[in-house]
């Protein structure tokens, strides 16, 4: 049964008992910023089990995508030592959101796989939590399982649901005990069956695991029963696939065999079996899946987790003598072996395969000097012979009696090879365990959290964060006013504390009350004015506002008159206008980040944002230019919205309920427990802490100015907002005004007229051409009559007033036909610069060099050339030598002759 045929089995199965097929979602879970992959079958009804989403059906089943590379669950380093572990992979299911329970779980697993697979029932295993007897009995009585094949499996180390049968999403969220079913390769695996000490050989395979979801584990590790009790299970589609193809490893499966074909073919590799191939093409699943569903190779988060793996996967390839970029060509064949089943993929293959090329064509930059350095530093170790080579002792670092250290790589190395090279750490890790080395991490980060605080300790005088101050916080007032009274707690200057700040002096005032916003979230801090009170001289100009610590805000800027003193009392006003446009710019961001993500598909996110008085700037995941197309639809639909003049709200409430609200929030963001959602109308609701609109229609206009690419899959868009907006149609429609009088034209006319030029244009330039042409026929007939004659060789070396290049050259060949035995040097000048061609007929080449003639000539005149011997160019810089340099032409051809 190929893998296709698995997969439809088991989804009509499970929709022949009332289950509805759902499509895999994408990797990347919708608003659920707690995981950093969908990483099982369950993540996309995690809200049903928690009973916060009602949906039409209450039995699913699915094949999901899964990638588990990073995060709680992670498999990415035993990729390529094991024969079933993957980056990625598929995961059958099925799910009960409160109906059927464990009795239906467990009778439906068993039919499929005995019925519908045809499995020897002889060959299962199954195990239990331990204090599940429920399930137990229900496998020992109601199946028939002989209880010498059902185990019970407790808590590790007596760790409370700390256990292989007790399964959790992620370190909160829903959870339960499981149940799994185990196949058994038989005799000739070694291998041990689950619960015993050699449970982790290859002869017992875990194949399925049903979860009885009972609980909602929360942030402080306490458990809540959930409204009902639910199931899901998950059956690792390469797993049952390598039992139902009668093959031991899942790298012997349909679906990777032609991955791996396509693996040695791109690194010309002949033998199938190579380790580096199955981690290959693991690999390229992985990256392609996560380039689909939007992830893009980054520094931090998930684009992080992206690019170890691609770098792991180059590493492979390099090892197995790959020097440039390979990896990106197995795409096709993989759009080829699953396009069928994610059609998405097929979509997007040009765009993952272009971002793969550029990020391998940068690792290849640096990999090379990487392996180098590393290889120095392990032959060492290994030379050196320190300590026992781990991958062939017993692991009990005892030999011989002697007690024996493992070889380590010391952790600077390490850093040096992530910082420098780009190597991740774990890739240092996957090429030292080859070697039997293991990395001292501990080193590493030190290395990494020292290297972190010297960049910190570099940016502080920037942000003046690092001011000493263990005052009040300030209370901020600017979502409701914009003047506030406020009491100076702290002041500071050139960094340092001080009580008065006078006139002129330039520094930072704290207050423990302000309506300025300190810049966060992308938005610009406000700008204004700090006075005493309106009678008295003293005026602080707010230049910036920046937090220096994250409640306490810092107002930068300038005393222009009197003196401010800790403890003045100060009305802090706001500059109402500059604060007005700011926030026209932010309200719209949050349309513009909704519509793009409506227009370009919900692999849009966002990966930056500025917003200030004059623009927003914002960055997001997104593989090709916008079309002009596109930048009009967006531009419609959030002026669209504009027009709707949609109330905007701000609620603040707990994480969870904004989530549950449908708020988007960032992925990587840390938030507090309580959260401010911003709501545009129908149109908008994001976790936000900044300042906005009244209503939409405060925006006015919205204008896209610009879009660019700012790194490999992200795009930069910039837009314009109300008296911004229309400045600027205002100053484009004068530029078409001022062209179209230049004209004499009507703005309306403009485009036929330009066209009219335009053909008026070439029209001139094709006579002028010929009359060039012509020109140059008239002036060799000009000069034919001036050659030197000298042992019967014609002489010509003349400068031609206005020629270009061509021109030289068509006169060359003209004199040539007309001279027959002739050395000839013509010369032009433009912008300063000499042009020179020599040209000499086949019967003297013998004797003078067209090459060596030219180079006579541009000696003289500040240059160098050379070629041919019957034609040969060159240039010069100096003119004013050039009559003379002419001049000598005669005498040299006639000393050659
Ligand atoms: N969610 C369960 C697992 O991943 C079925 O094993």
């Amino acid at each position: 049964m190929n893998s296709s045929e698995i997969r439809l089995k088991f989804l009509d199965y499970f929709a022949s008992q009332e289950h509805i097929i759902v499509p895999s979602s994408p990797l990347v879970p919708s608003n659920d910023p707690t995981l950093l992959f969908t990483n099982s079958g369950m993540v996309q009804f995690k809200d049903c089990f928690l009973g916060h989403d009602k949906r039409p059906y209450v039995r699913a089943t699915s094949s999901q995508r899964c990638v588990r590379a990073g995060g709680k669950h992670n498999d990415l380093e035993n990729v390529g030592y094991t024969a079933r572990h993957h980056t990625f992979f598929e995961m059958l299911g099925n799910f009960s959101f409160g109906d059927y329970f464990k009795l239906s779980a467990i009778k439906y697993a068993w039919e499929l796989l005995t019925v519908i697979y045809k499995l020897p029932a002889d060959k299962l295993w199954v195990t239990v939590y331990a204090e599940d007897d429920e399930a137990y009995d229900i496998w020992s009585n109601e199946i028939g399982v002989p209880v010498e094949r059902i185990v019970r499996i407790g808590d590790n180390h007596g760790k409370r649901y700390v256990s292989d049968n007790f399964w959790q999403m992620a370190d909160t969220g829903p959870c339960g005990p499981c149940s799994e079913i185990f196949y058994d390769h038989g005799p000739d695996v070694w291998g041990g069956p689950p619960g015993s000490a050699e449970a982790d050989g290859d002869r017992y395979i875990e194949i399925w695991n049903l979860v009885f979801m009972q609980y909602n584990r929360d942030d402080n590790g306490v458990l809540h029963p959930l409204p009902k009790p639910s199931v899901d299970t998950g059956m690792g589609l390469e797993r049952i696939a390598a039992v139902l193809q009668h093959v031991h490893s899942n790298y012997d499966i349909d679906l990777f065999q032609n991955l791996i074909c396509a693996a040695a073919r791109e690194t010309n590799t002949n033998d199938l079996t190579n380790n580096s191939l199955k981690v290959i093409a693991d690999h390229i699943r992985a990256c392609s899946f996560l380039i689909v569903d939007g992830v893009i190779p980054g520094n931090e988060g998930r684009g992080y987790v992206l690019r170890r793996i691609i770098r792991r996967a180059i590493r492979h390839g390099y090892k197995l003598g790959c020097r440039a970029a390979f990896f990106h060509k197995i795409v096709v064949d993989l759009a080829r072996e699953m396009g069928g089943a994610y059609p998405e993929l097929v979509a997007a293959q040009a765009g993952v395969t272009e971002v793969l090329r550029i990020e391998e064509e940068r690792f290849f930059e640096t990999i090379e000097h990487g392996m180098k350095m590393l290889e120095v530093a392990l032959d060492k170790i290994v030379t050196d012979g320190l300590g026992f080579d781990v991958s062939s002792s017993n692991g009990k670092g005892r030999e011989e009696g002697k007690l024996l250290q493992p070889k380590i790589l010391v952790g600077h190395i390490a850093f040096t090879l992530h910082d420098t090279y780009g190597f991740p750490l774990d890739l240092t890790q996957d090429v030292c365990r080859e070697h039997g080395v293991i990395v001292d991490e501990v080193g590493f980060n030190d290395a990494m959290t020292r290297q972190r605080e010297q960049a910190r300790a570099a940016g502080k005088f920037k942000i003046g964060a690092g001011l000493e101050y263990e005052g009040v916080k300030t209370q901020f007032h600017g979502y409701e006013k914009l003047v506030t009274q406020g009491k100076v707690v702290a002041l500071y200057k050139d960094g340092v504390a001080v009580q008065e700040l006078s006139a002129s002096d330039t520094g930072i005032v704290v207050l423990d009350n302000t309506p300025f916003y300190a810049e966060s979230g992308g938005q610009v801090g406000d700008v204004g004015v700090l006075q005493i009170s309106s009678n008295n001289p003293t005026l602080f100009v707010v230049e910036d506002t920046q937090k220096i610590q994250p409640d306490v805000f810092g107002h930068h800027g300038q005393v222009k008159s009197g003196l401010i003193k800790v403890g003045d009392s100060v009305e802090a006003i706001v500059d109402k206008a500059a604060r007005a446009r700011t926030i026209r710019n932010h309200s719209v961001t949050h349309l513009m980040h909704r519509v793009l993500r409506d227009v370009l598909g919900a692999h849009v996110q966002q990966k930056g944002s500025l917003v200030d008085q004059t623009k927003t700037r914002f960055d997001f995941s997104h593989n090709a230019p916008m079309t002009d197309m596109q930048i009009r639809e967006v531009e419609n639909r959030v002026n669209h919205a504009i027009q709707a003049n949609a109330a905007v709200n701000a609620q603040v409430m707990t994480y969870d309920d904004a989530l549950k609200s449908g708020a988007m929030a960032l992925f990587g963001e840390k938030y507090g427990d309580e959260v401010r959602v911003l709501g545009m109308g129908e149109f908008s609701t994001e976790l936000c802490g900044g300042t906005h609109v009244q209503r939409t229609g405060d925006i006015g206009l919205f204008k896209i100015v610009m879009e660019s690419g700012v790194a490999a899959g992200i795009r930069r868009v910039e837009a314009i907002t109300g008296e911004g907006a229309l400045n600027w149609v205002q100053q484009l429609d004068a530029k078409v005004h001022e062209v179209a009088a230049t004209l004499k034209v009507q703005p309306h006319e403009l485009t036929q007229r330009v066209a009219l030029m335009q053909e008026t244009i070439k029209a001139v330039e094709k006579e002028l051409a010929t009359l060039k042409s012509k020109l140059a026929s008239s002036q060799s007939e000009d000069l034919a009559s001036q050659a030197i004659e000298i042992n019967g060789v014609k002489i010509v070396a003349a400068l031609l007033e206005g020629a270009d290049i061509k021109i030289l050259r068509e006169t060359l060949d003209k004199l040539k036909d007309k001279l027959k035995s002739a050395a000839i040097v013509l010369a032009a000048v433009a912008d300063g610069k000499v042009m020179l061609i020599a040209g000499v007929t086949a019967d003297i080449t013998e004797k003078v060099k067209a090459g060596e003639l030219v180079n006579v000539v541009a000696q003289q005149v500040g240059g160098k050339g050379g070629g041919r011997a019957d034609m040969a160019q060159a240039g010069g810089t100096q003119p004013e030598y050039l009559a003379t340099a002419l001049a000598s032409v005669s005498a040299w051809v006639k000393r050659k002759l």
